[in-house]
């Protein structure tokens, strides 16, 4: 049985102090939680403080994106030996939101997760389609397509975790509809199998969209479902808490 992941994705959220009490709280609420992989993927500016309450506990540090460049004259940009230096391990890869608001091509994401996993981090890989295009039934072509082009060329491959989320749930409150979901999981594991010729049954695939307390467990139950990407509900120690313990069979 593959074991779930919870990631918190606090998106651009929580300055420091803030971030720090967030970190302090979850920790004293998870850290005898077994079995699941709890990570929280923090602002840029928040890795390092964060880095230093998480380090001896069984929370593990992500960021929220990267570039593919080592280093130079790339104003503004981080790379993902920087994201190592402070603690990192794993690093979302093609949010939507990166898509849609920075312009990420699907090239973009094939050569940072090609850099991530050179680095030694584990990318987060996110796919998931509109509401336009699941409205005119292109939900498994454009998940399809999306994994594909993120995934040619790339070695190293079963370091790669992979979420699907839909982006008409992202931040809306509207969740998929578990079986729903669940089958383009299997969509996107048959796809690496296929393709990719990897081991569908090491392959993670977490779920993103609108996840929470009230409608994790019925997500997790799902076949295909290893575990989920959370915003909104991650910015909140108790509620991101409840989650983690649903997963570990705790609630
Ligand atoms: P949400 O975000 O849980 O707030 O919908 C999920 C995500 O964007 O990763």
């Amino acid at each position: 049985m593959r074991k779930f992941m919870i990631a918190g994705n606090w998106k651009m959220n929580k300055e420091n102090d803030e971030a720090i009490d967030l970190t302090a709280e979850l920790v004293k609420n998870v850290n005898d939680i077994k079995n699941v992989d709890i990570v929280i993927c923090p602002p840029f500016t928040a890795l390092f403080p964060v880095n230093k309450i998480i380090k001896s506990t069984i929370i593990e540090l992500g960021a929220q994106n990267m570039f593919y460049e080592e280093k130079g004259a790339f104003t503004g940009e981080i790379s993902g030996n920087f994201l190592v230096s402070c603690g990192c391990k794993y690093v979302i890869i093609g949010h939507s939101e990166r898509r849609k608001y920075f312009g990420e091509s699907d090239n973009d994401i094939n050569k940072k997760i090609k850099r991530a996993v050179e680095v030694g981090l584990i990318p987060i890989l996110c796919v998931g389609e509109t509401l336009e295009q699941r409205e005119a039934g292109h939900t498994e072509e454009v998940v399809r397509g999306e994994i594909i082009g993120a995934m040619e060329n790339q070695v190293n491959k079963e370091k790669i975790i992979f979420a699907y989320e839909p982006i008409w749930a992202i931040g809306t409150g509207k969740t998929a509809q578990p079986a729903d979901a669940n089958s383009i999981h299997k969509l996107i594991r048959g796809v690496l199998e296929a393709d990719f010729e990897m081991n569908g049954d090491n392959i993670r695939i977490l779920y993103g969209g609108s996840v929470k307390p009230s409608n994790a467990e019925i997500l997790l139950q799902q076949s295909d479902i290893d575990g989920s990407l959370v915003g909104g509900a991650s910015l909140d120690a108790k509620g991101f808490a409840d989650i983690i313990k649903i997963a570990a069979g705790e609630s």
